[in-house]
């Protein structure tokens, strides 16, 4: 079978598992608000779904975006999840004899895209407690040079669960304008963390944000996402895309609703996501294991496991004999992946309990296990 499909089938498997626990991807699996659903109800009950919705998202979408960003002179253009927007993104700006800058760890696919355009890739260790496990200012300057089309830094990384403070994201501004290179600010995660910034608020020159519903609003499966860029560079970005028939018209419905009733919702979500994520640190501490960074920006937590001599695979594949998706951190960085798991934490009460419990014996099983399957 090619890597292609199997690939296929170890997600199919996972999405036929009966009552699985999906602890693995971030997604957001807390019942969502009544609004949410009432919206995609009323979406489908009205038939909206014959039609094609406007090629950059309804206009009342993309406003209220760019609102709860708070950012002025700036424009949202809806995409088919976040990484549709990062993807063009890349066929807008990479080509041969150009790099993108990144940071190890980062999120992988962008760096994917960016190589289909024939750019180089340049990816910054920052798995490293002597930095706070962060880029810094020095290290960014260094690898930025003429040849850089884009800067692209995941804020909170995924899956370090660090977060920028406003100097750092004006210095990156910074270094990213002097050069010509456009700072690519994924905010995916923004919504789950303590005074995070917006590189738009430090510019809105060469900047980009992009963001994803699918994290803190819960709709990893209907796709919708957006970036938001100034005007000329909203549309320049924009016309690169391969959506031009439009992105959901029921996901953008419940993407509008959940925008609505935002405060109310994310203050249920992040006590939830806090409390799992300290359940879940004092589970793995007494197993041996270390969280580097804690708490999470984000809504998952890194969890070394390497110095209990237990193999992320191996626990990754325990897990999931137990209907729980985990993490093997080699998703993520080939080069620090053998250290850890993820485990994503915006999931109910109830999940992480089980999780809590049973990881003892996915310990025991794990360090019995030698050979496990192809992960993805
Ligand atoms: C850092 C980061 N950016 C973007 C995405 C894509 O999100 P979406 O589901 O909106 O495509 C993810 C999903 O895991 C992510 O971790």
């Amino acid at each position: 079978m090619s890597g292609f499909s199997t690939r296929n089938k170890y997600f199919d498997e996972l999405f036929a598992t009966e009552g699985l626990l999906w602890m693995g991807q971030n997604t957001n699996h807390i019942p969502a608000h009544p609004a949410v659903r009432a919206a995609m109800l009323a979406s489908v009950e009205a038939a909206e779904f014959n039609a094609y919705a406007p090629p950059l998202g309804f206009e009342a979408l993309r406003q209220a975006i760019v609102d709860d960003l708070g950012v002025s002179g700036v424009e949202a253009v809806v995409t088919e999840g976040g990484v549709n927007a990062l993807a063009t993104i890349c066929r807008a700006r990479c080509r041969p004899g150009t790099t993108l800058v990144t940071t190890d760890p980062t999120w992988k696919w962008p760096c994917l895209f960016a190589r289909q355009q024939g750019a180089e890739v340049i990816e910054i260790p920052i798995y490293d407690p002597a930095t706070d496990y962060k880029l810094t200012p020095e290290a960014l300057a260094a690898a930025v040079d003429e040849r850089t089309a884009i800067v692209y830094i995941v804020d909170p990384n995924n899956p370090l669960g660090i977060c920028y403070g406003r100097a750092e994201i004006e210095a990156f501004s910074a270094i990213a304008r002097r050069h010509g290179a456009l700072l690519v600010h994924d905010c995916t995660y923004r919504d789950f963390a303590d005074g995070h910034h917006p590189a738009l608020f430090a510019s809105t020159e060469n900047t980009i944000v992009s963001m994803s519903f699918s994290k803190w609003l819960g709709l990893a499966g209907i796709r919708v996402g957006a970036f938001v860029a100034a005007p000329e560079l909203a549309a320049e970005i924009a016309s690169w895309s391969t959506g031009v028939l439009g992105g959901s018209v029921i996901a953008q419905r419940a993407a509008q609703a959940g925008l609505s009733v935002k405060p109310a919702w994310m203050a249920d979500v992040r006590r939830i996501n806090r409390a799992n994520q300290q359940h879940i640190k004092a589970a793995s501490e007494a197993e041996g294991f270390v969280l580097p960074v804690y708490p999470s920006h984000g809504n998952f937590l890194v969890i070394e496991t390497v110095g209990a001599g237990i193999r992320p695979e191996a626990l990754v594949a325990a897990a999931k004999r137990q209907g729980i998706m985990i993490r093997q951190g080699t998703y993520h960085t080939e080069r620090f992946g053998d250290r850890f798991i993820k485990v994503s934490t915006s999931v109910p009460a109830e999940w992480a309990e089980v999780f809590c419990d049973k990881l003892p014996a996915l310990v025991e099983e794990a360090r019995r296990l030698n050979d496990v399957e192809a992960q993805f």
